[in-house]
């Protein structure tokens, strides 16, 4: 039985520990948010944040995070209201919008360390990939939440 707390909620998941974190949210618990893009580290579109920092919960496993504070982006708001959804709704930023959860989690976690970032700042921490190339928009609600 692995423990963790997902979004407050403390979770015993009755999984093979080696499963990673990714399949538990969206199998288990029905979080569907975090979304299974490249399955190896590389996309960020399952990007959660465990302890505040950002995740690839694709690379962790279950087994590996007992006791730890994980938080998916059902976890930043219960209407929309965080200021980086917020911002992203302005900006009218996703086009298919696969990747953007994990976008989203990856931006509020650069703004708790850099509230205030350049866009030389941004490309450097925010390493996930859209297809559809919404990078500019991305940039600028990034901005636009950090105002
Ligand atoms: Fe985890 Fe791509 S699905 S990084």
């Amino acid at each position: 039985m692995t423990k963790f707390t997902v979004n407050g909620n403390p979770v015993h998941y009755k999984m093979d520990p080696e499963t990673p974190l990714l399949w538990a949210l969206r199998d288990a618990s029905n979080l569907t948010g975090t979304k299974f893009g490249c399955g190896a580290g590389l996309c960020g579109a399952c990007t959660v944040h465990i302890d505040g920092v950002p995740t690839r919960s694709c690379q962790v496993s279950i087994g590996a995070i007992e006791g730890t504070l994980v938080t998916t982006i059902e976890g930043l708001s219960d209407d929309r209201s965080d200021p980086v959804q917020q911002a992203w709704i302005a900006e009218q930023v996703p086009q298919c919008g696969y990747c953007q959860s994990g976008m989203i989690m990856a931006t509020v976690a650069l703004l708790k360390t850099n509230p205030n970032p350049t866009d030389a700042d941004i490309d450097a921490a925010i390493t996930n990939l859209c297809r559809c190339a919404t990078y500019p928009r991305i940039r600028k609600a990034i901005h636009r939440a950090a105002a």
